[in-house]
This record gives C-alpha cells, sequence and structure tokens, in this order.
C-alpha cells in the first residue's frame, strides 16, 4: 500500500484521474469500478477534461459502482445513478450498456446482488477500483464490523453515515436506512484499489486506515493487505498521520 500526500484536492483529483487514464490508455476495454459522493467529483472533472481535450476514450471500458441506496428510483437526484450520469457519464463517450449501478429498486434485491456479482465475474474482474472513505471508516457502505471477506449485498446504514449524508437530503429522515453495496471481499478483487481522502473531517480515518491495526470496525483498514493499492489524500486529511510520506506514487515513476 502506498500514500501519497498533496497539498490540495485539486491536486488529489488530478493524480486520482491520471491514474484511471492510465488504465484506460494502456488497456481500451478496462473495467473501472466507481464511486459517488462528494471526493470522486473532482476526479470525474478531470477525467472529463481529459475525455474532451485529450480524446480519452471511455467507449469500451465497463463500470462497476461500488452501491445504492435501497429504494431510491435512477431518476431520483440523490440515486448513485443519477449522481453517476450528472457528474461523468453523459460527459464522456461512455457506453450505456456497460455502466452499472446497483438497482436500488430491485424487487428481489438478493437475486440482484448475486447478479452483480456474477457480471462482474463475466466482464473479467475490476481492473482499478476507485474508493472514498466516510468519517467512520467505511468503504463503499460497508460499515464498521462489516464482514473483511464480504460480498455484494444490503446493509444497514450505520447513524453517522446518516448523518454524513443527510447534507445531501432536505432533511435526515428522508436519507435512506438501507444500501446495496459490493463487499469488503469484492473490493479486494479489484487488481488496483485507489482510495482518496480530502478535508480534516477524514483525518482520523485516514490514520486509523494508514498506521492503524487492520480491523472490521475500520473497514477501510482492509486496503493494508492489498497488493497493488494507492492511497492519495490532501494536506489536511493527512494531518493525523505520524510518518512521512511522498507526493508522488510509485506507479507514476517508472
Ligand atoms: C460512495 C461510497 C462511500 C463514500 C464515503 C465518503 O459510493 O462508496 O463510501 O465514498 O461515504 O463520502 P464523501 O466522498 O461524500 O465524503
Amino acid at each position: 500500500m502506498e500514500v501519497v500526500i498533496k497539498n490540495t484536492y485539486e491536486e488529489m483529483s488530478a493524480l486520482a484521474a491520471a491514474l484511471i487514464a492510465d488504465v484506460v490508455r494502456r488497456k481500451p476495454n478496462c473495467v473501472l469500478g466507481l464511486a459517488t459522493g462528494s471526493t470522486p467529483v473532482g476526479t470525474y472533472k478531470e477525467l472529463i477534461r481529459l475525455h474532451k481535450n485529450e480524446g480519452l476514450d471511455f467507449s469500451k471500458v465497463t463500470t462497476f459502482n461500488l452501491d445504492e441506496y435501497v429504494g431510491l428510483p435512477p431518476e431520483h437526484d440523490q440515486s448513485y445513478h443519477y449522481f453517476m450520469w450528472d457528474n461523468l457519464f453523459k460527459s464522456i463517450n461512455a457506453n450505456p450498456s456497460k455502466v452499472h449501478v446497483p438497482q436500488g429498486m430491485a424487487p428481489d434485491i438478493t437475486a440482484f446482488c448475486q447478479w452483480y456479482e456474477d457480471e462482474i465475474k463475466k466482464a473479467g474482474g475490476v481492473d482499478l477500483q476507485l474508493l472514498g472513505i466516510g468519517g467512520n471508516g467505511h468503504i463503499a457502505f460497508n460499515e464498521p464490523g462489516s464482514s473483511l471477506g464480504s460480498r455484494t449485498r444490503v446493509k444497514t446504514l450505520d447513524d453517522r453515515t446518516i448523518a454524513d449524508n443527510a447534507r445531501f437530503f432536505k432533511k435526515k429522515s428522508d436519507v435512506p436506512r438501507y444500501a446495496i453495496t459490493m463487499g469488503i471481499g469484492t473490493i479486494m478483487d479489484a487488481r488496483q484499489l485507489v482510495l482518496l481522502a480530502n478535508k480534516e473531517t477524514k483525518a482520523d480515518a485516514i490514520s486509523a486506515t494508514v498506521e492503524g491495526p487492520i480491523t472490521a470496525m475500520v473497514p477501510a483498514t482492509i486496503v493494508q493487505l492489498h497488493p497493488k493499492a494507492t492511497i492519495i489524500v490532501d494536506k489536511a486529511a493527512s494531518k493525523k498521520l505520524t510518518h512521512e510520506y511522498p507526493a508522488e506514487p510509485r506507479v507514476l515513476r517508472r
């Protein structure tokens, strides 16, 4: 696992986009795992810029999103389906038949979760998985206490996650209680992980993830075991790290 500290959110986002673009250029039919939330918005902006200015081609890329709220239809403006089209897919040449976001309205959620796992396998597995991190150390919606070997399934959201995400809804009680989420085992199967964190509100979670012991109580700590993981943070999110870390990843220094 490699940790990279950037001065700003924009620099963090540019580096994340460069790592993703590198995979897309080397393997045009790659499989990307994507995240929602406020953290990756800058990365998606930069990918859009690379598409428009440098012709970065997404037409053969398959994508799988990490999670979706149960009970929100795709057209709901807080659904992750809507988020992905609004923040990325509509502005690049994404092929709609290659884009996958869990279906929060699936009539049989258990069957849907198995189908999602099977589709990821059929696509050849995820080449690069982009991740944010919750203030409580969650990745996707694998809340503290989630099995470190878990697969795609429904999870109940923690009170902290509901409080954190209430900013996107009119009121806290509008935040869905359940989400479909890739499991920690599903995420760890990706060939490369890129985890992003910015702002001081993530400093404790990043400190535990990078320098703490591996524990299901901080699900992101599992990333320590991944053979090719890069954690990119801005200065504010790095505030509680005690070791020295570089400003560039090895992968772009080759
Ligand atoms: C979203 C996801 C979540 C977020 C996390 C941080 O797809 O998987 O784990 O990455 O909750 O959210 P933000 O970026 O809004 O702080």
